[in-house]
């Protein structure tokens, strides 16, 4: 990906935005963005699996083809919405989001605002705009556009509702060789800030359902997710999963602006876990 700034510093920045300038994207970011979504490689996940991404223009909600992209009026002034295609399948899923949070963090480099929505969208309506390929469905959306300086008291009690500004502390979410002792951070090594940088990502209903265990060796991250009991209940799929992509993002972009070489597997190392809810994901390997 083509980062002009400190990727680290982009995601410690980042935040979500629900209202908008009414400013128009710019041609020149629009063409950016479109050149990144038309770039296969951008869109090949940690696993090797190929994601889609559709970048719809909206005019007062409005797309070009005349139909209304309904938000139940979380989101204001959109310019676009990056619409993600994905299938229904834990590591689908997981890799989709790794993908989809990339092009979040690359547009919000460019200083365009977004906010990932699995829940507040109307998803017929966004299943009218894009044409669905067999067991395709649309995992989430985001809209794009300036952000408005001044947020609404709507997104301002909607980031008090879910606590957005309210990160867990790590000894909540880290841990150290096994479950049972929390990580502190002077003990993460090198993998302090990229650790750091899952805390900081977001996350459904801002649950920070990802877990990690540190390995003895200190040459492994292993991550895991923590359901929230019944989060996902009336959907009909597992949203937290895209939580963990959203991390294995994060993590690894980190790493690479840090140089430190290694890659994703999926080689559970069969630890004790932390209760029913948790369930292994992926390791991040030193190489
Ligand atoms: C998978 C996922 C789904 C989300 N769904 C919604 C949503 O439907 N509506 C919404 O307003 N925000 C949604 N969010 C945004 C979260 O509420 C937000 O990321 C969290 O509160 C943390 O705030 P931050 O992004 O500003 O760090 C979602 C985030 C993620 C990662």
């Amino acid at each position: 990906m083509n980062f002009t700034k400190s990727p680290i510093e982009t995601m410690r920045g980042r935040q979500s935005v629900r209202t908008y300038d009414t400013q128009n994207l710019s041609e020149s970011d629009i063409g950016k963005i479109t050149a990144y979504i038309n770039e296969e490689k951008n869109l090949i996940g940690p696993f090797g699996g190929k994601g889609r991404i559709d970048f719809v223009r909206v005019n007062k909600n409005v797309t070009d083809k005349g139909i209304k992209l309904g938000t139940y009026g979380f989101i204001k002034n959109p310019n676009a919405y990056l619409v993600g295609i994905s299938a229904n399948d834990k590591y689908s899923l997981v890799e989709y989001a790794y993908i989809f949070h990339q092009l979040i963090l690359y547009a919000t480099q460019l200083g365009i605002g977004t906010c990932w929505m699995g829940g507040t969208f109307n998803r017929n309506s966004f299943e009218k705009e894009i044409q669905l390929e067999e067991k395709q469905f649309i995992p989430c959306v985001s809209p794009l556009g300036y952000p408005k300086e001044k947020q609404r008291v709507f997104d301002k009690a909607l980031r008090y509702v879910v606590k957005a500004d309210n990160k867990k502390g790590w000894d909540r979410l880290f841990y150290d060789s096994t479950f049972k002792v929390p990580l502190a951070k002077e003990q993460a090594g090198p993998f302090k800030i990229p650790i750091e940088m899952v805390r900081l990502g977001p996350s459904a209903s801002n649950k920070q359902p990802w877990r990690i265990i540190l390995s003895e060796d200190r040459q492994a991250c292993h991550l895991y997710i923590e359901q929230t009991p019944n989060y996902s209940g009336n959907l009909n799929y597992n949203m937290q999963l895209l939580d963990m992509g959203i991390a294995m993002c994060q993590f690894e972009i980190a790493c690479r602006e840090l140089k430190l070489a290694g890659k994703w597997q999926v080689a559970d190392p069969n630890l004790e876990v932390l209760n029913e809810h948790t369930d292994y994901i992926a390791s991040w390997k030193m190489t």
